[in-house]
């Protein structure tokens, strides 16, 4: 088999490229290892910056999100007794959009499927080979175990944090930075309204919580957690219990409580892998780099890169110029580097922290919660990076 960019993962970042370059004319196979009914079944990430709209637009996969998606005009934080709304749209003109990144997957693989674009799913022991050189191909085993070879012009590692891609990098030709931070994320979804019409991140004495949504009728909540924490021993009676002792009074008597339809753990952690390129291999999304979801960027960046690398792919076939791939990297690791500090920002601002010593970090976060109710400048930067910022 032959296609001009092999894709690998069928992730947002891998589905989206899809969608782009065919859009742009050029060919593209998407090898996956897990099947399409596991990769939609994983909950993730809710909130959409205007940027992502944009791409899902220009990829003619908007119509379902642009009809169900609920436009968010601010959020709420919580922060002990007292409470903030950041206006996003008055500070920024923009807004955000929440709707699910299984809806944002599924409407990009019912497109695909339309399309009649080239799936493999269910590939074992994928590997990407010669992209040193000026012939990359991808290896991978099928269902009855008989090895298959797609060859192709680039590969695009869009293969998430555990992926094939990074990991077959030359060492030394890479390098990571990474946190990984004290505590971790119990996540609950369940078919309740959401407690309020906006957004809640509460920074509580009992450590963080968030009331997120994915519609008018389906809440997603997640509570901070610590990290030998296992979900088995979270019922869901035991959620909802703490989840109203984190929550604003008022909130917390409006909670309307349920069976719960997932129930998970995430780790938080900042990771970076830099350069995202290494000859025809391009990484793109959570292969090259995990933010902590605080605020709510792993998506978002992911079809940022995404946009970003269509668009140098574009160039490279229309113009037979290297330009634009050569400087993949740095353009989408500016962007990636913002979004991470920010992430770790939000992150440090309203988690609880481990006791340092004289209490210092906990009065460093009330000083900045204190500053930011009394700045509109810090309002504004809070705002501005969480809407998204622009594309290099
Ligand atoms: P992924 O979604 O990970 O997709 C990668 C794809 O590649 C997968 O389908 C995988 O099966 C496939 N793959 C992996 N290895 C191979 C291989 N060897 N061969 C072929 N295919 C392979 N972000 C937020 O903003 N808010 C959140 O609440 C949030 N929650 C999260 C919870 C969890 C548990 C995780 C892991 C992430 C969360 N994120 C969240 C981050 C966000 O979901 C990711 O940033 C986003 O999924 C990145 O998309 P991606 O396509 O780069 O990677
Ligand atoms: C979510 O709805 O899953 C969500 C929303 C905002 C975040 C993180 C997760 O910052």
């Amino acid at each position: 088999m032959r296609t001009q960019v092999a894709i690998i993962g069928a992730g947002p970042a891998g589905l989206l490229l899809g969608a782009l370059l065919h859009r742009a004319g050029i060919d593209n196979v998407i090898v996956e290892q897990r099947s399409a009914e596991y990769v939609l079944s994983r909950i993730r990430a809710g909130v959409l910056e205007q940027v992502t709209v944009d791409a899902l637009d220009e990829a003619g996969v908007s119509e379902r999100l642009h009809a169900e998606g609920l436009p968010h005009d601010g959020i709420e934080i919580a922060f002990g007794d007292q409470r903030l709304r950041i206006d996003l749209h008055a500070l920024t003109g923009k807004r955000v959009v929440v709707y699910g990144q299984t809806e944002v997957t599924r409407d990009l693989m019912a497109h695909r499927a339309r399309l009649e674009l080239p799936t493999v799913y269910e590939a074992r022991d994928v590997l990407p080979q010669g992209f040193d050189g000026d012939r990359p191909f991808v290896t991978w085993r099928d269902a009855s175990g008989t090895e298959q070879r797609l060859d192709a012009d680039v590969i695009a590692g869009c293969d998430g944090f555990h992926g094939v891609c990074r990991s077959v990098l030359p060492s030394g030709s890479v390098q990571t930075f990474e946190k990984v931070y004290p505590f971790g994320w119990l996540g609950l979804l369940s078919d309740t309204p959401p407690v309020n019409h906006e957004l809640i991140y509460g920074s509580s004495e009992r450590g963080f919580m968030l009331a997120s949504q994915r519609s008018k009728t389906r809440s997603r909540y997640y509570l901070q957690c610590s990290l030998d924490d296992d979900v088995a021993h979270w019922s869901d009676d035991a959620f909802w219990a703490e989840l109203k002792r984190r929550l604003p009074a008022d909130a917390a008597e409006r909670l309307v409580t349920g069976p719960s339809l997932e129930k998970s753990i995430a780790p938080l952690r900042s990771f970076v892998a830099e350069p995202m390129r290494f000859g025809r291999l391009f990484l793109a999304g959570d292969a090259a780099h995990i933010v902590p979801p605080t605020g709510a960027k792993g998506l978002n960046l992911a079809a940022s890169d995404v946009t970003l690398l269509a668009r140098s792919l574009a160039e490279f076939y229309a113009e037979r110029s290297t330009a634009g791939i050569d400087h993949y990297s740095r353009r989408a690791l500016a962007r990636v580097w913002k979004a991470e500090r920010f992430s770790w920002w939000m992150t440090l601002l309203l988690h609880r922290l481990p006791d340092e010593a004289g209490g210092v970090g906990q009065r460093m976060q009330a000083a900045e919660f204190d500053y930011l109710c009394g700045s509109v400048a810090a309002q504004t930067a809070l705002a501005e990076n969480y809407v998204g910022l622009p594309i290099g």
